[in-house]
């Protein structure tokens, strides 16, 4: 059970000391304000207390991996990135080379934990240090320069069970999971973009055919976390998966120790850590909805 593997249940930022700089990528998608009654969760306003934001707050969570402010060539580690790419565009449309994966990974038939749109990789990065032994982590990101940087981390780690790699996942997938060794047993989709507009949900990351590739290429007992503070892509993610009820079955079915809201949300985070967008949606009063599935 990965969810309850995780011995770290006290928060990190209970163990380590504040270290305050605002190096961190977390940047506010912008929705027009009649769209969302959470308006203020997605706007610039600043927290009301005008004290802690949300990049401190990652940075007081993560404080513990020590991440350099600066990466490669005096490239700042705080990154400047576009709100959302388009994941649709041909320049994303062409399914990454598989890599080599004795090349990536010191033992490639250990269990693979795959994070799909890992972000900064932070939450990744978190893992592979304080669960070394256990599994592999791949993360997969279609912004370029984030996965330089996390990589970079990961190489200044000196870190051998992680690996990220630029690529559009809704594509990559299929090509790229099947080729890896040893088994698959852990699939996170965490906030992933939103794209609100009814006619770009089409560029949202949960797709059909990644689905369907999850639930196939997931080793048996294997699990899938899914989490949104956006009811509706929450829903949205619920409801693609939930059409696998065959082979997927959610965890509180399973496991008596994971418990649910009225409306199936999971009631807590099994994770041990929050990621990035997770952190600035609480800091925020949102509700993060959250979904894990066992494949049986
Ligand atoms: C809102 S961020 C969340 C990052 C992280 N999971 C977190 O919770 O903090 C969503 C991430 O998914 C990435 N992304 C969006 N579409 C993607 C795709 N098709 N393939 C891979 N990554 C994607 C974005 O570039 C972005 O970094």
């Amino acid at each position: 059970m990965f969810g309850l593997r995780w011995s770290c249940s006290a928060s990190p930022s209970s163990r380590v000391g504040l270290r305050l700089s605002s190096s961190s990528y977390f940047a506010p998608y912008h929705v027009p304000l009649a769209r969302t009654r959470r308006a203020c969760c997605w706007s610039r306003c600043p927290n009301p207390e005008g004290v802690i934001r949300s990049p401190d707050l990652v940075e007081l969570e993560y404080a513990d991996l020590n991440l350099k402010d600066f990466y490669g060539a005096g490239c700042v580690g705080h990154v400047r990135i576009r709100q959302h790419v388009n994941p649709l565009s041909s320049s994303f449309a062409t399914p990454v080379k598989v890599p080599e994966w004795d090349q990536v990974f010191s033992d490639p038939s250990l269990p693979l934990m795959v994070d799909i749109g890992c972000g900064s990789g932070r939450f990744l990065i978190w893992l592979a240090k304080h669960f070394p032994e256990c599994r592999n982590y791949l993360g997969l990101e279609i912004r370029h320069k984030l996965v330089q940087r996390s990589q970079f981390w990961v190489n200044e780690l000196g870190l051998k069970n992680i690996y990220f790699m630029f690529a559009n996942a809704t594509v990559s997938f299929e090509q790229l999971v099947p080729t890896y060794p040893g088994p698959l047993t852990f699939v996170s989709i965490l906030c992933p973009d939103p794209h609100f507009k009814k006619r770009h949900h089409k560029r949202r990351v949960v797709q059909k055919t990644l689905v369907d590739s999850i639930a196939k290429n997931l080793s048996l007992g294997g699990q899938v976390f899914l989490q949104s503070d956006v009811l509706d892509v929450a829903v949205d993610m619920r409801d693609q998966f939930d059409v696998h009820t065959d082979v997927l079955k959610h965890i509180d079915f399973l496991d008596p120790q994971f418990t649910c809201d009225e409306q199936g949300w999971l009631s807590k985070n099994p994770m041990g850590i929050r990621t990035e967008r997770e952190i600035h949606a609480e800091l925020e009063g949102a509700k993060i909805y959250r979904r894990m599935y066992q494949k049986t």
